[in-house]
């Protein structure tokens, strides 16, 4: 089911455009809600009314529609979806959309959203094998956007080939595996911290560490493909956004504490970030002059545990807290003692020594540390570890009733 999604379909100029008219029903009877784009060019295939009449809302056309930009401006329309759709898209769509131009609603909506994109391209065979379409395909799939169909078949014009766009059903089958509708964590709420913090010295210095966000990043990103909806509470780091998951940046232990504590209420937390154990107490407003001979003296202040927070909640506790614990010796001794210190329900140990290249590297070898006991997982990417974990959750979850008790 879609229920309570928003879909924003953004309908090219193609002959496949009719389709979308069932598109729309389709997504409306699972509940979802659907505001549409009509570029220009798809004017000429469907109108306005008959879009609007089955999304049941107004149709978005102009980008200089005053009353448009007065009632919804074309940033807010494609950040209230969550997902947008292009269908069909057109070559000279997919061609701006791979340019990064923004000269109408449409393609201003695709520049400004932060939210997953879905293109059903569909054009004559030979368009769709011309190198630059090919090319542009190259650079959209690597921009992240994801792609259903063409089919092949007998195409409108009278060829036959790849080009047709894929029929309503296929569509609706993507978007609800991009949405993670039917995942086994559908319904449910996580929240994961991820990446380092950064403490401020004076406005210019600040104390970090060398957490990359990989891992957590990861596990935010495995978590919303299985449904699950997903707050990223993260530090700075380079990573890309996951796909689908709601990011809120923050620098300090303190930002990163009430950015939790403002995502509650959810049944998952995961503490992946390597929060600084420290602020500096008596931070400079203005930046530390340095004098000759003279050392500066920080004094330093603990910052608030999250995890121990969040799994020590006395109402709202989410069912399941999962902690790390990075350790260079007696990693299980080690980790099992942070499990009953903290509270949380799993802890994730991993080795983190020198040699182990699992700071800023891309593998990882961990091991579970449930109640029950101790899980040795083998070594993997940092993406696979994500993808276990995830599905561990929902096989934990599974058996909880949704806001209900501990697994
Ligand atoms: O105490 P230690 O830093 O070793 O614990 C690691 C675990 O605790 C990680 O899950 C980390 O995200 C979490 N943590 C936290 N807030 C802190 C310190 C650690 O959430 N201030």
């Amino acid at each position: 089911m879609l229920e309570g999604k928003r879909i924003l379909l953004i309908v090219g100029g193609g002959i496949a455009a009719y389709k979308c008219l069932e598109l729309i029903r389709r997504l409306r009877e699972r509940g979802a809600a659907v505001r549409c784009i009509l570029t220009e060019a798809g004017g000429q295939f469907v109108t306005p009314l008959s879009l609007s009449a089955l999304s049941g809302d107004k149709v978005y056309g102009e980008l200089f529609s005053l009353t448009d930009e007065a009632e919804m401006g074309h940033i807010q329309l494609s950040r209230d979806a969550d997902l947008l759709v292009v269908a069909p898209a057109t070559a000279d769509l997919l061609a701006r959309m791979a340019a990064g131009l923004a000269n109408d609603l449409a393609t201003t909506a695709l520049l400004a959203t932060d939210k997953a994109v879905l293109a059903a391209p569909a054009m004559n065979v030979r368009m769709w094998w011309h190198p630059a379409t090919q090319r542009n395909m190259t650079r959209l799939r690597e921009d992240g956007v994801a792609f259903v169909g063409p089919n092949e078949g007998d195409m409108a014009c009278g060829e036959y080939g790849p080009g047709r766009m894929a029929e309503p059903a296929e569509i609706l089958a993507a978007i609800e595996s991009l949405l993670g509708a039917g995942g086994p964590l559908a319904g449910r709420r996580a929240i994961v911290t991820s990446g380092p913090t950064h403490e401020p010295i004076d406005p210019v210095r600040y104390i970090a560490n060398r957490s990359s966000g990989k891992q957590g990043h990861a596990i935010a990103g495995a978590l919303a493909r299985l449904g699950a909806e997903t707050v990223l509470v993260s530090g700075p780091t380079h990573e890309p956004t996951p796909r689908g998951v709601r990011l809120v940046p923050v620098e300090t232990a303190a930002e990163m504490l009430a950015a939790c504590e403002a995502a509650l209420p959810a049944d998952i937390a995961i503490c992946a970030a390597a929060v600084a154990d420290w602020r500096v107490a008596n931070a400079g407003a203005g930046k530390m002059k340095k004098v000759e001979g003279v050392l500066p003296t920080l004094s330093l202040v603990e910052n608030p545990d999250i995890l121990a927070r969040l799994s020590r909640r006395p109402e709202g506790r989410p069912a399941l807290v999962v902690g790390f614990a990075a350790e260079t010796d007696d990693l299980i001794g080690n980790a099992r003692a942070k499990l009953t210190r903290k509270g949380c329900d799993w802890i994730m140990a991993n080795d983190v020594g020198p040699a182990s290249g699992t700071f800023g590297g891309e593998r990882n070898q961990v091991h579970l540390l449930t109640r029950d006991g101790v899980e040795d997982w083998p070594a993997g990417s940092k993406a696979e570890i994500a993808e276990r974990l995830a599905r561990r959750i929902a096989a934990a979850l599974g058996a909880t009733p949704q806001g209900g008790g501990r697994p």
